[in-house]
């Protein structure tokens, strides 16, 4: 099947000539004498007319066309008559007069049409998703991640990064999530994990010499899923010796730059904003704020503390402390909808929401009228503006307010579109605490190197001791995330102690790495960038779903092939695998 031209390319320069098109019915539109036809392939539309006068028996045939048939047609290149041309097409002011028509084949009533004009539920979709991937919109996203591949490549060959495939069937990596498991048939009982990310491969290429890797990369995570999550994504995985924090930062900037400039046309200022960890958590309540728009977070313990304010007492007395944001121009709010931003809270943990509209307050007489206005004046509230505070633990606090700051500003309708908003965050802590295991975890992954000036810290107060780690944020989103990692056995050991690994798990777990950094490992350090996450920005998604061709749903069911799926128990048995 020749074609001359696809659909999508024809203009007005090509009037007059004989071309052959093969492509798929988008709309048919059957007027008995004329049949007017929008033929789509992957570049675009172009109208193709059947007319007795044109051909008897292409006409006759045309009837019978529907949604979805495939065809090869040849015809003339026509001028569109006036008032017939269609200014949203960039083929609209020519039409193909056929006269030679060929049903390559036909195709049943599709459950959704073929539009950007979604109609249909997304399980749907995935299900179909040989359909769904045929709509304008998701042949876009396809195409810019294929861009977005390429640019990368070139990005980082041309600054010496060399590719090289790491390992699917690993001992495992942890990166804070589950693993997927793999039962190895020649060893029975014993499993491979599934990668969550290449990190102690691209470690170990540092050592071997590289100098400068990287991959695109898909890593593997059994966790809970979300819009932004996927049990399967892809990094773009990066790993150099012998740099600095700052190296990795300009590379990530350069890279950023060129895949929005060649992907989008959009130039990104660089460099980056920096935030410190700590700031980022109390003006924003997250690691990953959106600074698209203000309403920050404000703190008013130091107000409150001295008064009779019980809600607030209460929460302080516990180590607590008392936050607000300032909505503006929602003083009117009524009391239904107070209702309803309280139960909003409840859910990320926080007992309540204390309220000012303008000056009143249910709380006011708990409150000096000098309290109050130092409150007001802090909170920078206007007559018009709703000040909400939520007393409780700082991480409670923290995670309601941000949640709170987003929802408001979603409804609100203040979060300005089309603005690409990348910082990085830095100087997080090398450990949080696990009220639930009783056990310090890292707060990065394992590998992350202490700052050398908190050296000491480890042994007196390892909460205190910051890590050499970055991620980069866009818009409210860990895109990206990396660190300067230990290299040295005695640091690494250490750390694995802190993590209540013992002597002998780190040997079983680790011993190939720990063996490598004794063998001249140089200082070096990395990043990996969430490119489904990033993509979901560039195409301005929903969920990185509409970035992946064959994602999984939120329950990590391939709708399309029904994974994951019984096996047969032959398989089991040679796999020495019972179920139970
Ligand atoms: P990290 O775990 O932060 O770092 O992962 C890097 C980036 O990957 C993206 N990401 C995900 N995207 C979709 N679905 C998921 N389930 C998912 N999990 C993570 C995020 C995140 O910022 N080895 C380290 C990197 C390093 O230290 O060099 C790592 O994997 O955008
Ligand atoms: P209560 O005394 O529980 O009836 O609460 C009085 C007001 O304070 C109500 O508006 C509650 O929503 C609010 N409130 C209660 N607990 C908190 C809290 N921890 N933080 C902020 N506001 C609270």
């Amino acid at each position: 099947m020749k074609k001359t031209h696809n659909c999508g390319e024809l203009g007005l320069q090509n009037i007059g000539e004989e071309v052959i098109l093969v492509g798929w019915v988008n709309r048919r539109r059957d007027h008995g004498k004329l049949i007017f036809i929008d033929l789509r392939d992957r570049a675009g539309i172009s109208q193709i007319v059947f007319s007795p006068e044109a051909d008897d028996i292409a006409h006759a045939k045309a009837h019978e066309l529907r949604s979805e048939f495939v065809l090869e047609v040849k015809g003339q290149v026509c001028a569109r008559p006036h008032g017939t041309i269609n200014p949203d097409l960039t083929t609209g002011e020519i039409e193909i007069l056929v006269h030679e028509l060929t049903i390559i084949n036909s195709s049943k009533t599709p459950p959704f049409s073929i539009s950007d004009e979604l109609n249909v539920a997304e399980d749907v979709r995935l299900k179909y998703r040989y359909l769904d991937l045929r709509r304008p919109q998701m042949q876009k996203n396809i195409f810019l991640r294929h861009k977005v591949y390429q640019i990368t490549r070139r990005f980082l060959d041309e600054n010496g990064y060399i590719e090289v495939e790491t390992p699917m069937l690993i001992k495992s990596t942890p990166e804070g999530a589950r693993d997927f498991l793999v039962p190895s048939r020649l060893s029975p009982g014993e499993f491979y994990a599934l990668p969550q990310s290449p990190q102690l491969f691209k470690q170990i290429l540092m050592v071997a010499g590289f100098e400068k890797y990287f991959q695109i990369v898909k890593c593997f995570r059994d966790e809970d899923l979300r819009a932004d999550r996927q049990p399967e994504f892809t990094q773009v995985d990066i790993e150099a010796s012998f740099v600095e924090i700052d190296d990795i930062c300009k590379l990530i900037e350069g890279l950023l730059s060129s895949v929005f400039k060649e992907g989008l046309g959009i130039e990104v200022k660089t460099p980056f904003p920096i935030i410190d960890f700590d700031e980022a958590m109390a003006r924003y309540g997250s690691d990953a704020p959106d600074t698209r728009f203000g309403m920050e977070l404000t703190d008013i313990t130091d107000l409150v503390k001295d008064e009779a304010c019980q809600v607030f007492n209460r929460a302080i007395a516990q180590a607590g402390q008392v936050k607000g944001i300032c909505v503006p121009d929602m003083a009117s709010i009524s009391r239904r909808d107070i209702d309803e931003l309280t139960n909003f809270v409840n859910t990320y943990g926080a007992k309540g929401l204390a309220y000012f509209k303008g000056k009143e307050s249910p709380i006011a007489k708990f409150l000096s009228d000098e309290a109050r206005d130092k409150i007001l004046e802090r909170m920078n509230a206007k007559e018009n503006d709703l000040c909400l505070f939520i007393a409780d633990t700082p991480k409670i606090v923290a995670m309601s307010l941000c949640q709170l700051r987003l929802h408001l500003a979603k409804k609100l309708n203040i979060i300005p579109e089309d603005t690409f908003n990348f910082i990085w965050v830095m100087n997080a802590p090398l450990f949080e605490y696990d009220d639930e295991e009783k056990r310090f975890t890292a707060m990065h992954h394992p590998f992350t190197s202490p700052r050398e000036t908190d050296y000491p810290l480890l042994d007196i107060d390892p909460l205190k001791v910051k890590a050499n780690a970055y991620d980069v944020v866009l818009n409210g989103v860990e895109i990206g995330g990396g660190s300067i990692r230990i290299h040295h056995r005695n640091i690494q050991e250490k750390v694995f102690s802190l993590l209540n690994l013992s002597k002998e798990e780190a040997e079983m777990k680790f011993s190939f790495l720990l063996e490598a950094l004794e063998y001249g490992a140089p200082p070096h350090g990395g990043v990996a960038l969430g490119l489904d996450r990033l993509l979901r920005f560039m195409v301005g998604g929903e969920s990185i779903r509409d970035v992946i061709a064959f994602p999984k749903t939120q329950s990590g069911i391939c709708q399309m092939t029904g994974a994951p799926y019984k096996v047969e128990d032959k398989q089991l048995r040679e796999l020495k695998i019972r179920v139970v």
